[in-house]
């Protein structure tokens, strides 16, 4: 297989989840510490060496692209202020990636976002991260797809185990385990009832996949929620061609729930040094007053 370049992140969503704080802002844009959940993404990718990143945007998510673009303005205030550590901050964001999009002009489910960057993929193998997804800890979560996508020269899916109350929020596989923790998929189905679903392993928003996934996406039917499920084109793949699954290490936050997306402010602040003694004495007084 070769190498993963190019990065395909859907960013067309409403965010509903997050309201009313994302009634003007993207909620990628919501920021965990002192970075929107968007940047914690993209340098996933970028530690996993993925240069080029498509968005999959709408008409109200042009701040993402600017996010990761220089602003000569605020870098010429921040030089003669002298700050030049922020300087640098802002310009290492726009170095980054290179940057593309492409717009999703109807909202039809995640399958469809993923045919949009079609014609930016053409013929090469490619990565997709959900942007509500965020994974730490150990080797970058997409690099961990990558590495096998390339030993086992198929697509691979990023699985973690989650509570049989929870199945019914994800896609979920069926797998049989060939070394540990890597599955070789038989079956996969987007967001079972508990009792159909074939195991607690859900699909957590990172993907590596072939080009041949578009002839699928194309013919695929509308699934859950009447969306066109990357899910449904996935599961046939993996029939015809095979497909693997990778259980991640290291944590997730989802970023779209409100306890884990403060869950991953407290976390990610706590790492700041200069801040971590500060703010566990806060909370120690405020969880004591509670
Ligand atoms: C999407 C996918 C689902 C996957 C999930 C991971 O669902 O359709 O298979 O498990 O992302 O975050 P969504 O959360 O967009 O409804």
């Amino acid at each position: 297989m070769k190498d993963i370049r190019k990065v395909v992140i859907p960013v067309a969503g409403w965010g509903t989840r997050s309201l009313p704080a994302t009634k003007n802002i993207p909620k990628e844009m919501l920021p965990i510490y002192n970075k929107p959940v968007i940047q914690y993404v993209v340098e996933e990718a970028q530690r996993a060496k993925i240069k080029d990143v498509i968005f999959v945007t709408n008409r109200d998510k042009s701040v993402i692209e600017d996010h990761f673009d220089y602003n000569l303005q605020l870098e010429s205030v921040l030089e003669r202020g002298g700050k030049l550590d922020k300087l640098e901050e802002v310009r290492r964001v726009a170095e980054m990636v290179n940057v593309m999009s492409v717009r999703q002009k109807k909202q039809l489910g995640l399958g469809h976002a993923v045919m949009c960057a079609r014609d930016l993929i053409r013929d090469d193998p490619f990565a997709i991260m959900v942007g509500d997804d965020l994974m730490f800890g150990g080797v970058p979560g997409i690099g961990q797809l990558i590495e096998v996508a390339m030993s086992e020269k198929m697509p691979v899916v990023g699985v973690m185990e989650v509570p049989w109350e929870k199945v019914s929020k994800y896609g979920i596989i069926d797998g049989e385990e060939v070394s540990p923790g890597v599955y070789r998929v038989k079956d996969m189905v987007e967001k079972p009832a508990r009792e159909d679903a074939p195991s607690r392993l859900a699909i957590v928003g990172r993907y590596v996949l072939t080009p041949d996934i578009f002839d699928y996406l194309e013919k695929v039917k509308p699934g859950k929620g009447g969306e066109i499920q990357l899910t449904d084109a996935m599961q046939a793949l993996a029939r015809d061609k095979g497909m693997m699954a990778v259980r991640m290490s290291g944590m997730r936050f989802d970023a779209g729930d409100w306890a884990e997306f403060l869950t991953a402010n407290i976390y990610f602040a706590l790492q700041d040094e200069d801040l971590r003694y500060e703010l566990l004495g806060m909370l120690k007084n405020f969880v004591q007053f509670n």
